[in-house]
């Protein structure tokens, strides 16, 4: 599998993740999908983020840009695990973080892959996945969060 399958492979976890807050809101999904989106972000900018972004300064704007992304999305996560389900803004503030989360993936699919095929060929891609795959698992929470 290309590193590109597998990263879209988990922004269709995400997705589905959102679709049953939809339908049921709880803490506990969006706790589900911080769990899958953190070591993903993680994974993105210590593999195919950096290789990407050394190729020209058009390539580094767009990587700067998703990080950014990556930090606004981390600080809208902290905003609704200091809510209850029961406040107010709960379901708004996931509803504005679905919002970021579909906008940050897009862009990705149909931008930042287009630019990361250009600088990787498909052997590459495929071995890349490897090393997304193992950037995640020393991907460690900080000890703050549960
Ligand atoms: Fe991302
Ligand atoms: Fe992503």
């Amino acid at each position: 599998m290309k590193v590109t399958e597998r990263i879209k492979k988990e922004h269709e976890e995400v997705k589905e993740l959102f679709e049953q807050f939809e339908k049921r809101p709880t803490m506990k999904l969006v706790k589900q999908i911080k769990d899958i989106l953190d070591p993903h972000h993680y994974a993105e900018e210590e593999t195919v983020f950096p290789k990407v972004a050394a190729e020209t300064e058009q390539k580094a704007e767009l990587v700067r840009n998703l990080i950014a992304e990556h930090e606004a999305i981390e600080l809208l996560f902290n905003d609704i695990f200091e809510m209850k389900v029961s406040d107010d803004m709960f379901e708004s503030k996931v509803y504005v973080l679905q919002e970021v989360v579909e906008h940050h993936t897009k862009e990705e699919e149909n931008v930042f892959f287009e630019h990361a095929k250009e600088v990787y060929s498909d052997a590459e891609l495929t071995k890349a996945t490897q090393a997304f795959d193992q950037a995640k698992e020393e991907f460690s929470p900080s000890p703050d969060e549960g």
